[in-house]
């Protein structure tokens, strides 16, 4: 009748795709809030993590970090240990560990002999036992011999710096007009630095890996990851295979927030282990590991300096941070990322500098550059709104400006004054009083407002539909669902194209044999892998078209049933009882560069200050979101509802503490390091205003992962302000910098 086989569309974001078909569905899933797919398999135990697969024949392996903060490891007398029972071998085998870098694939150049040691914690051995207990035992009595060197302990502003920054003109450094020219004629200017602290992204679940070798030299590795495709080749050139030989499974992930975008040490340490020992290795990191020996937000010194005229309008906004990282690392914590857009002004600078010190390699974590960058150009705009006398949301709205101020292109699509002033209307705005007038006996009570920002990107995948003749349709994707709700949207995007319930809708991710995607990251996730199966959905759709005879916009598709052209035909009957699939794929193209794509959002909290302890409670929040298509309304919703307690912390509580000694982390568990509990977190309010983006790409959604976290922090510190009148820069505002 018609040859069904494999087929594929690719759509190359270069023209606006005005018309998507989810518009136009009939059953209408898409935009509602279904309930998690994989909600049963979580909270009933059946959804496998890394560390939860049961092998044959596994070995334990317990990974032991460094006891220096800076210089080499002598020796390690693995005699000592193996003679223990139940221990079977210590690897420290140099060569291929370990120091990965976060981002990209690079991995250190291998050394010979002497390792050398940059940080407190670095992994430089892993204990093998028959059980965990045993691996563990003799991990922590290991002898090593260590010569220890001067290091760079303690953060500086007025360390030397490597010179070396990132080029001009760049999200890392721009320069237009004269800052300081405008500062020093502006009617009204801000000059203020803040500061924030290294974080952890306290992901609930520890990085673990469990590596197995097959007899054609092929790797398999259960882990957890948020990118699979680009970490299988990570640990292909850690390793030194080709990426063919490299298989990573990942299908549920204890959270990530960026600690899980590439490999982590206990891969390249399973890997290597289980080679060596002929059997399957798995080593899951302790708590403190996962503190020591993955990733850091990096501290910031932000200096902010705004320049307005009297009736508030920016002439100027510099936006200099200083971050850190070790001496071998690029990346730095890019805390000015939105300030290139957010607000109008025809001075700018934006520019980002590194002190290089031994403490762990600094990398991405939740928002990485607005969730702390937020926090100093919203705190400084309301420090600009106080000395204008203005009202911060006036403010904010008269400085918003029509086209991107610096690239001088049109925003995608922006909905910033929208929802500053929905939020206001709906959290009762007007009842904020001057800063440090209202009491409620021993409290001091308080309203702020933050602008929430997030760039919008689109990252290249692919996902397969395939539809078989019984009506139920399979999508696979090397995708992720951290937690996030990807199996749940991706399900709704497939169900709604081909017209089938959601229960006969598979969804099978983070596996490597599947074809390659994005992952989950930089907010991207939902909206790239929607897009991937959008588009093999309609490839699907065109097919059943053609065999209907008619156009696939005359298509319906509806219960099991094709319906077009004054007929009525079974699935099973028109798939002639063959299974077709196809697969979508999408990619960034000019749309990215010709307009300037974010997600927006304003955050409102109200906050009490007790007056005689100094302690803050954050009594409500609202936060009013502009993301394009909300895909999940209750997904979406939980997403915000995380990324805001996330502020709450950023805002109040989270700071890892180095030892100015060694550089060892002080506050290496879920016990000292604090994020917000339950009785931190007030009722907290998630409002989406409608929107489409058809420069994003063809399912009209942006990036939502992110944005709850971003401004957050900066709506609770305002709020401060606004119930005490003491304006605090240095986060974490705990109560003794109140007082
Ligand atoms: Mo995100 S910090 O890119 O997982």
């Amino acid at each position: 009748m018609f040859g069904f086989g494999e087929d594929n569309v690719t759509l190359t974001m270069d023209k606006p795709q005005p018309v998507s078909r989810l518009d136009t569905t009939v059953q209408g899933l898409v935009g509602t809030g279904v309930e998690r797919v994989d909600g049963p398999a979580k909270v009933s135990g059946r959804a496998t993590y890394a560390a939860e697969y049961r092998i044959d024949d596994v070995a334990y392996g317990v990974l032991v970090g460094a006891g220096i903060g800076k210089g080499k490891v002598v020796s390690i007398d693995a005699d000592a240990v193996k003679s223990l029972p139940g221990v079977i071998d210590v690897v420290t085998d140099y060569d291929t560990f370990i120091r990965v870098s976060q981002q990209g694939g690079e991995t250190e150049a291998p050394t010979q002999g002497v390792r050398d040691v940059e940080y407190f914690g670095e992994i430089v051995a892993i204990v093998l036992g028959e059980t965990y207990e045993a691996a563990r035992d003799a991990a922590l009595r290991l002898p090593i011999d260590y010569e220890t060197e001067e290091g760079v302990f303690a953060f500086s502003m007025e360390a030397e710096r490597d010179g070396d920054l990132p080029p001009n003109n760049t999200p890392a450094q721009s320069a237009q007009g004269d800052v300081e020219a405008a500062m020093a004629k502006a009617a009204v200017t801000i000059d203020a630095t803040y500061t924030t602290p290294s974080q952890n992204s306290a992901a609930m679940e520890p990085h673990a890996s469990l590596a197995m070798w097959g007899e054609d030299g092929s790797l398999t590795l259960y882990g957890a990851y948020q990118m699979p495709t680009s970490d299988a080749q990570q640990l292909a050139d850690a390793l030194g295979l080709s990426k063919s030989k490299v298989r990573i499974v990942s299908r549920y992930i204890g959270g990530g927030f960026g600690s899980k975008l590439g490999i982590a040490p206990e891969s390249v340490a399973a890997a290597v282990a289980a080679k060596r020992l002929g059997r399957p290795v798995k080593a899951v990191m302790m708590r403190q590991q996962v503190f020591d020996a993955t990733v850091r937000r990096s501290n910031t010194s932000q200096r902010m300096r705004l320049a307005a005229t009297a009736d508030g309008r920016l002439t100027a906004i510099g936006h200099e941070t200083t971050a850190s990282n070790l001496s071998t690392e690029d990346y730095f914590e890019p805390a000015g990322i939105s300030t290139h857009f957010l607000y109008a002004g025809e001075n700018r600078l934006i520019s980002h500098d590194l002190v290089r010190v031994n403490w762990l390699l600094s990398g991405s974590m939740r928002a990485p550059g607005e969730a702390v960058g937020l926090l100093g150009l919203e705190c400084a705009m309301d420090e600009l709104a106080e000395a204008l006398a203005l009202d911060p949301i006036e403010l904010r709205i008269r400085n918003d400006p029509g086209r991107d101020p610096e690239k001088d292109v049109p925003f995608s699509s922006r909905a910033l004054k929208e929802a500053l002033r929905h939020g206001a209307d709906h959290f009762g705005w007007d009842r904020r009083q001057a800063a440090g007038t209202r009491r409620e006996g021993d409290w001091l009570v308080g309203m702020g407002v933050a602008s929430a920002a997030r760039a919008n990107i689109l990252m290249k995948g692919s996902a397969k539909v395939a539809l078989d003749p019984d009506g139920t349709a399979t999508v696979t994707s090397a995708m992720t669902d951290i937690g996030t709700g990807s199996y749940t949207i991706l399900a709704q995007i497939a169900a709604d194209m081909l017209g089938l319930p959601l229960d006969r809708v598979r969804v099978e991710l983070g596996d490597t044999n599947h074809v390659p995607s994005g992952g989950s990251g930089g907010s991207w996730g939902a909206a790239s892998s929607g897009s991937a199966v959008y588009l093999a959905a309609q490839a699907l759709r065109a097919k059943l078209a053609k065999a209907m005879g008619v156009e696939e916009e005359e298509l319906t598709l509806k219960d099991g049933q094709a319906i077009g052209a004054n007929r009525q035909v079974a699935l099973a009957e028109l798939l002639d009882g063959k299974p077709i699939e196809a697969v979508g794929t999408i990619d960034k193209g000019a749309q990215e560069k010709l307009t300037t794509q974010a997600s927006y959002g304003a955050h409102f909290a109200e906050v009490a200050v007790d007056v005689v302890t100094g302690e803050v409670r954050v009594r409500r929040m609202l936060g009013v979101f502009a993301a394009g298509r909300i895909l999940n309304q209750q997904t979406a919703r939980s997403q915000c509802l995380g990324g805001m307690t996330f502020g709450i912390g950023g805002a109040l509580h989270e700071e890892l503490m180095h030892d100015a000694r060694t550089g060892k982390l002080v506050n290496r568990d879920l016990a000292e390091y604090h994020v917000p509990v339950n009785a931190d977190v007030p009722d907290l309010e998630v409002i989406f205003l409608p929107e489409r983006d058809i420069h994003a790409n063809p399912i009209h959604a942006k990036g939502i992962g992110e944005l709850g976290i971003c401004g957050a922090g900066a709506a609770v510190a305002n709020a401060i302000y606004n119930a005490t009148g003491v304006r605090i820069r240095d986060f974490p505002i705990t109560l003794d910098k109140l007082l």
